[in-house]
């Protein structure tokens, strides 16, 4: 693993009119990590991820993607200061992003829709975007769905596919926002399943979960936000079998009390 950080976020701040939702935010996230970010609702972890490719505009600080800074040139962090939309493009072209809500296009196929990112954003000849997308639909086992409608796939197939989508543009590092919020509980697991032999690939992610368990197994790091900030910080095991902060050991409750594995267990 190189030591050279593919991701960079310093100092990182962001307001929403009057509203700071986000302030002094530092991550390194290194080729093959996998970051987990955790924290209450509204806590700032969607923007904080959507900071990190630019869909939000960050208004302090700097992030940096494999040695570039994203989204400015300067140090103003104006509106008016940010790189042409070709610029940004083509700072943020090793990341890809997977929504909670999957956000497919009801009226193209599966295959349709994981070529769509290739053909329309890359402009990418479509015989070769076909060939992209089928190998995708491969790596999360759905071959056999590439011409049917997203309508008629389950949540979490339809997961699978937001997923295939975001690997056939071959990211170096996927952002992932609550994958798994939006699926019935049964197929939770399936969606998870992917996600774990990406890891085992080697593929460097930062995805926000409220599965705990799930974060304390496959994190390299794991990020507790409130209010906008990052207030704890640090490996998996630690973390949640010893959190430092009041806030965080109140936050882990609920979970610990639901969890049927003894406390001691929940770090394989
Ligand atoms: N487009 C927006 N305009 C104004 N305020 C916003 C906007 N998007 C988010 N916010 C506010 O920013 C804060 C952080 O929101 P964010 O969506 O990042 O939280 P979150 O940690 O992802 O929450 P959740 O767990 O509910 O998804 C919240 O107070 C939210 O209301
Ligand atoms: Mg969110």
């Amino acid at each position: 693993m190189s030591n050279l950080p593919l991701l960079e976020l310093r100092g990182v701040g962001k307001s929403y009119g009057a509203h700071r939702v986000l302030s002094g935010f530092d991550l390194r996230v290194s080729p093959g990590e996998i970051v987990s970010l955790i924290g209450p609702s509204g806590s700032g972890k969607t923007t904080a991820l959507r900071c990190m490719n630019f869909l939000e505009r960050y208004d302090e600080g700097e992030v940096w993607i494999d040695g570039q800074l994203l989204g400015y040139s300067g140090t103003g962090r104006a509106a008016a200061d940010c790189d042409s939309e070709a610029r940004v493009d083509e700072v943020r072209h090793p990341v890809s992003m997977v929504f909670q809500q999957f956000n497919l296009w009801p009226h193209m196929t599966v295959r349709q829709n994981v070529m769509a990112p290739l053909v329309l954003g890359k402009k990418m000849a479509k015989d070769e975007a076909r060939t992209l997308a089928d190998l995708a639909l491969g790596r999360v086992g759905l071959s056999a769905k590439a011409d049917a409608y997203p309508a008629r796939l389950s949540g979490g197939q339809q997961q699978r596919v937001g997923i295939a989508r975001a690997l056939a543009v071959k990211p170096r590092l996927m952002l992932l926002d609550e994958p798994t919020s939006a699926l019935d509980p049964e197929l939770v697991e399936e969606v998870l399943q992917v996600i774990r032999s990406l890891a085992d690939d080697g593929m460097t992610m930062v995805m926000v979960t409220h599965e705990m368990s799930f974060a304390a197994q496959i994190s390299s790091q794991v990020v507790f936000m409130e209010a906008g900030r990052i207030v704890e910080t640090g490996a998996p095991e630690p973390l949640f079998n010893a959190p430092e902060t009041e806030r965080l050991q109140q936050f882990l409750k609920p979970w610990f009390n639901r969890s049927l594995t003894p406390r001691a267990q929940v770090i394989p």
